[in-house]
């Protein structure tokens, strides 16, 4: 069996807190626990058009993202880092998937339907056709498990039926993935907001904290968080969501659990609690700007890239070939 653990991040903006707690860190943990892996990693450039980007932005972003991943401590031993749009296979075998895929499921995404509520004006074909092109980036690599955000969820799903149904349909030929989803840190809320998700398209830029950011204004942001009037440092998901996320944060970060927390802020305000909070994060990522400075410019980040395009080509390509004999394409 293949055993690759395979995930993607948009380089739309500056990676977030969230997609830091959510999906970066995670990476770097499984990569340390699960040593008989090989790790896929890429930047999914292709995904971040179905919505307008700048161009100039949208390199300056694929390059700064993968800094950043390497900045937040992944290994380049057993990790195989790449471009999206590099193999073109990704492109080939989303258009299989749509061919596969049926209007009625793409239509009950619940990311299309906020997205185009959202929206409105100018939603593209491709942001409907997003989660086919995400199951050919897993199934490409028969990728085994597949860590992602809880948003992600519904897209994994989607892409496990349109496995089992390839199978069905034409033989056995794809791996059916499983998602890797950790508990805590699936979501992270924005601050300002705690009923939405900490988004970097959000436009109140306040409520989101953003990993390249200047680590004062980090500190700000979280000393300004919304939180409510109880003043009691306490878990409480349903009635205390400004509280609750904050201390997700500091627990993922610290390796506090909960009630460590709850015991540490006994009889103290909120004050002390967001002081402490705003010195954590802004240690853990002042550790990873520093590791970014140092990154972005080396010649290893271009190495990395045209070894992992390579790498990822040859197993796409093969890939492609036996899909394209299995579905009767070409002579
Ligand atoms: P995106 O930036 O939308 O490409 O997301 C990249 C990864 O970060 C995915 O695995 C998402 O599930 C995860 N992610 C994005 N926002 C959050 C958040 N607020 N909390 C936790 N995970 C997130
Ligand atoms: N859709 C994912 C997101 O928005 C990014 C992504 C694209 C992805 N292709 C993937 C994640 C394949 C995991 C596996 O966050």
């Amino acid at each position: 069996m293949n055993k690759i653990v395979l995930s993607g991040i948009k380089p739309t903006g500056i990676p977030t807190l969230g997609n830091y707690l959510g999906a970066l860190k995670n990476f770097v943990k499984l990569q340390k626990e699960m040593e008989d892996y090989d790790f896929y990693i890429f930047i999914a450039d292709l995904h971040a058009i179905t919505v307008f980007q700048d161009p100039k932005e949208l390199k300056q972003n694929i390059k700064n993202l993968a800094a950043i991943y390497l900045a937040c401590g992944l290994t380049e031993e057993k990790l195989t880092l790449f471009v999206q749009s590099e193999v073109n296979e990704h492109a080939a075998l989303g258009y299989i998937m749509q061919s596969i895929s049926y209007l009625g499921e793409l239509e009950r995404m619940t990311q299309f339907k906020d997205k185009m509520q959202k929206q409105v004006q100018g939603v593209t074909s491709a942001l409907f056709t997003y989660p086919a092109l995400m199951a050919a980036d897993i199934l490409l690599y028969d990728a085994k498990y597949v860590p992602v955000g809880e948003d992600q969820k519904q897209h994994l799903e989607l892409t496990r039926d349109l496995a089992i149904r390839f199978n069905n349909r034409y033989g056995e030929t794809f791996t059916v993935p499983e998602g890797l989803i950790s508990e805590k840190g699936a979501r992270i809320m924005d601050l300002q907001d705690p009923s939405k998700k900490m988004d970097k398209s959000s436009e109140n830029g306040r409520g989101c904290i953003f990993l390249l950011e200047p680590l004062s204004s980090i500190k700000k942001k979280i000393k300004s968080a919304v939180t409510d009037s109880e003043a009691i440092v306490r878990y409480d998901q349903e009635n205390k969501p400004g509280i609750a996320n904050l201390m997700t944060i500091y627990s993922i970060i610290s390796g506090l659990s909960y009630s460590e927390i709850e015991s540490k802020y006994h009889g103290k305000g909120y004050g002390d609690f967001k002081k402490d909070l705003a010195d954590i994060v802004a240690d853990e990522i002042g550790v990873i700007q520093n590791r970014f400075q140092e990154i972005i410019n080396s010649k290893k980040l271009e190495e990395l890239f045209d070894q992992g395009r390579e790498k990822a080509k040859a197993y796409a390509s093969r890939k492609l070939q036996k899909v394209y004999k299995k579905v009767g394409l070409g002579r």
